[in-house]
């Protein structure tokens, strides 16, 4: 275990608990060296544009091992499929790194979508136009932000949401360059961190509607560049970064790499059988298609689609009923031990379950649950009890 500690020094949560499952030691540390290595290139902003560069090197090199067995046609393969890999990386490299493109237009606003429509829409962006936001953007973004902010909170904790706008490199996003800090006190308070989840996805959902790109970033973020953005208005006796989001406008140039990073992060989840449920033993899926369950309606898919960190979908919902069968609650649970990323998670479901119960005119409120404080997993954080619907 100590010899564990040594060589996962430095890592995040996300990634030791990969490393774990690796069964032998050396191949363990080997992966925990290659891990360290790709972060320390991944803040540098060229890591995106490089990894294409290995399969395409690999292409060549089957071309010369068949050019040796002189299987021409397989050579022809080889060498066209090495060389149009190279060509993207070029094309990749000049309009993205170098940003050598036509210039693009803002995208269209999304207000004709419904609430459910809208949040179907949201996907995370990972590229970025040039252009900063525009003033009217801008402004429409900082009024939501004190809006979310000023709105009652599940914790006592203060929570913050600070506007930045600075060439931050983040991973694996290209080009952003505003960026929205989520800060929570220092002392670990993780009520707050729903907070954070909650009032930074609203703030999201506003912004999606503006039509603007947004990705979340968590184990993607230097927290060492952050804070010497903010300069004076980040206390480190005090402050504690959770997480940010980018904010712009999507650009249509996106590089290879992160095109197959989207397809892979962003599209697929959970069936609703494994994130609802209707008893606490987490056996017994919710039956969302009948009564009374099915008056929420679209609910259940937008919690399903929510945006988590590396898409790990952390949250499971219980629907608790009396004796008579009559809905009393809605119980969330953390189904992870992450003291950060999960609780996050949990307030961006929450947000989403208010904003949707609200759109559908049913009515309730959060109770936060604290009496499940042990080591046992799911763990009970809030509940959504219903006042009427
Ligand atoms: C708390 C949190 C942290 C995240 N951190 C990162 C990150 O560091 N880099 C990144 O590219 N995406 C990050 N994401 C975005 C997730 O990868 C994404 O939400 C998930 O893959 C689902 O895809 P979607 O947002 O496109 O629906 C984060 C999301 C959350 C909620």
């Amino acid at each position: 275990m100590a010899k564990n500690a040594d060589y996962m020094h430095g890592l995040g949560a996300n990634e030791r608990a990969l490393l774990e499952r690796i069964p032998l030691l050396p191949l363990r540390k080997f992966a925990a060296g290659m891990v360290r290595a790709k972060m320390r290139v991944q803040f540098t902003g060229w890591l995106q544009y490089l990894i294409p560069i290995f399969p395409m090197l690999l292409l060549f090199l089957l071309a010369g091992i068949t050019h040796l067995f002189k299987i021409s046609f397989l050579v022809f393969i080889f060498s066209a499929l090495g060389c149009l890999l190279g060509i993207i990386v070029i094309f990749d490299l000049v309009t993205v790194k170098f940003q050598l493109r036509f210039p693009e237009k803002l995208p269209q606003r999304n207000d004709d979508l419904d609430l459910f429509d809208l949040m179907r829409a949201r996907h995370s962006c990972r590229s970025f136009q040039t252009r900063k936001l525009t003033k009217a953007d801008h402004t429409e973004l900082m009024t939501s932000i004190h809006t979310h902010l000023d709105e009652p909170k599940i914790g006592k904790a203060p929570i913050r949401l600070e506007y930045i706008s600075a060439p931050l490199t983040v991973w694996p996003v290209v080009n952003a360059t505003e960026f929205l800090i989520a800060i929570a006190p220092k002392k670990y308070d993780r009520h707050a961190v729903i907070d954070v989840g909650r009032s930074l996805q609203k703030v999201v959902m506003d912004a999606t509607r503006m039509g603007l790109g947004t990705c979340w970033i968590g184990p993607g973020a230097d927290h060492a560049s952050i804070m010497a953005s903010l300069g004076e208005r980040f206390d480190p006796e005090k402050d504690h970064i959770i997480c940010i989001s980018a904010v712009g406008y999507k650009s249509n140039y996106i590089p290879l790499f992160i095109r197959a990073f989207n397809a892979q992060a962003s599209n697929s989840r959970l069936p609703l059988s494994e994130l609802f449920f209707a008893d606490t033993t987490f056996t017994q899926p919710l039956d969302v298609h009948t009564a009374p369950f099915n008056r929420f309606g679209r609910n259940y898919e937008i919690c399903q689609w929510a945006p988590s960190s590396y898409n790990g979908q952390t949250t499971r919902c219980v629907a608790v009923t009396d004796e008579n069968g009559e809905l009393k609650s809605f119980d969330f649970y953390a189904a992870t031990a992450s003291q950060y990323y999960a609780p996050v998670a949990l307030g961006i479901w929450s947000a989403n379950w208010e904003m949707g119960s609200e759109a559908l005119g049913l009515e309730g409120h959060f109770d936060v649950r604290s009496e499940d404080e042990g080591e046992n997993l799911p763990r009970v954080d809030l509940s959504w009890v219903i006042d009427k619907i």
